[in-house]
């Protein structure tokens, strides 16, 4: 059968014992979920600044809150698709596997990663803004908006926005296993936010092989050592195929 991958790859797969898979909003596009800067991407629509910063929450929560909220109701009817379902493989497969993800819609757990890190958060965890508990909330639509914790205070979306720092151990391990992988995929992200837009690149100087999987060219495509153009619900089964073949 004809295959996309190139053998270059197919010899990295049959000796890779750690492989980190990045993904980023490209990844749950073919689910439906809509991306940041594509051409129907949020922030076309949206100014982030109004939305996603601590300043605009605190301006105006129940605007903030409207707005995640219609991204739950968006998201809560959507499946993961064959590119979440391949990466969830693909953790099996490996001796040492991590996910990160910048992806907060809970798309590659429901598909059945486990070994993995929401380094931007989880658009169904809220936070206290007093106690700074984090709890699950699947309430779609939310019953009150803004939401109040029960100590009184204001809940949050539990999502790093801009302006704020990554969870520093979720950075470090996510650094500390980019540095250590035999094999590196950056799939469906504009490579363009910090520090994520770095791994790749961090990959490679520590000596891994780095693939791109995206539909369009990025800042990095012409630095990683493949850069494989398409979809990621299409690329990733073929590469999965590659690596129970192999
Ligand atoms: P972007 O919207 O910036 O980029 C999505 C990328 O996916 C683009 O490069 C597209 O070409 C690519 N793409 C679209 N459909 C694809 C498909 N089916 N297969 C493969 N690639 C596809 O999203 P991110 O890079 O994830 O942060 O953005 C990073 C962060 O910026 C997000 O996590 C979010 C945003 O502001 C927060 O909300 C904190």
């Amino acid at each position: 059968m004809y295959s996309i991958i190139p053998d270059a790859l197919k010899e990295v797969l049959k000796r890779a014992k750690s492989v980190v898979v990045l993904t980023g909003a490209g990844i749950s596009a073919e689910s439906g979920v809509p991306t940041f800067r594509g051409k129907d991407g949020l922030w076309k629509t949206y100014r982030a600044e109004e939305l996603a910063t601590p300043e605009a929450f605190y301006r105006n929560p129940a605007l903030v809150w409207e707005w995640y909220d219609w991204r739950r109701q968006l998201i809560v009817p959507l499946s993961p698709n064959d590119g979440h379902r391949a990466v969830a493989e693909m953790e099996k497969k490996f001796e040492n596997f991590l996910l990160v993800t910048q992806n907060v819609d809970g798309l590659h757990r429901k598909a059945g990663s486990s070994k993995m890190l929401e380094i931007h958060g989880n658009i169904w965890n809220v936070r206290c803004t007093k106690e700074g508990t984090v709890k699950e909330c699947l309430d779609v639509p939310l019953k009150e908006i803004p939401p109040k914790c029960a100590c009184g205070a204001l809940l949050r979306p539990h999502i790093v926005w801009f302006g704020e720092s990554l969870d520093r151990q979720i950075l470090d391990k996510a650094i500390s296993v980019t540095e250590a992988c035999d094999v590196f995929f950056s799939v469906g992200t504009s490579a363009l936010v910090q520090p994520a837009a770095s791994f790749a690149m961090m990959a490679k100087e520590h000596g891994a092989y780095v693939v791109e999987i995206n539909y369009d060219e990025t800042p990095i495509s012409d630095t990683v050592d493949l850069s494989l153009r398409g979809k990621s619900g299409e690329i990733l089964p073929e590469i999965l195929r590659e690596i129970i073949v192999s």
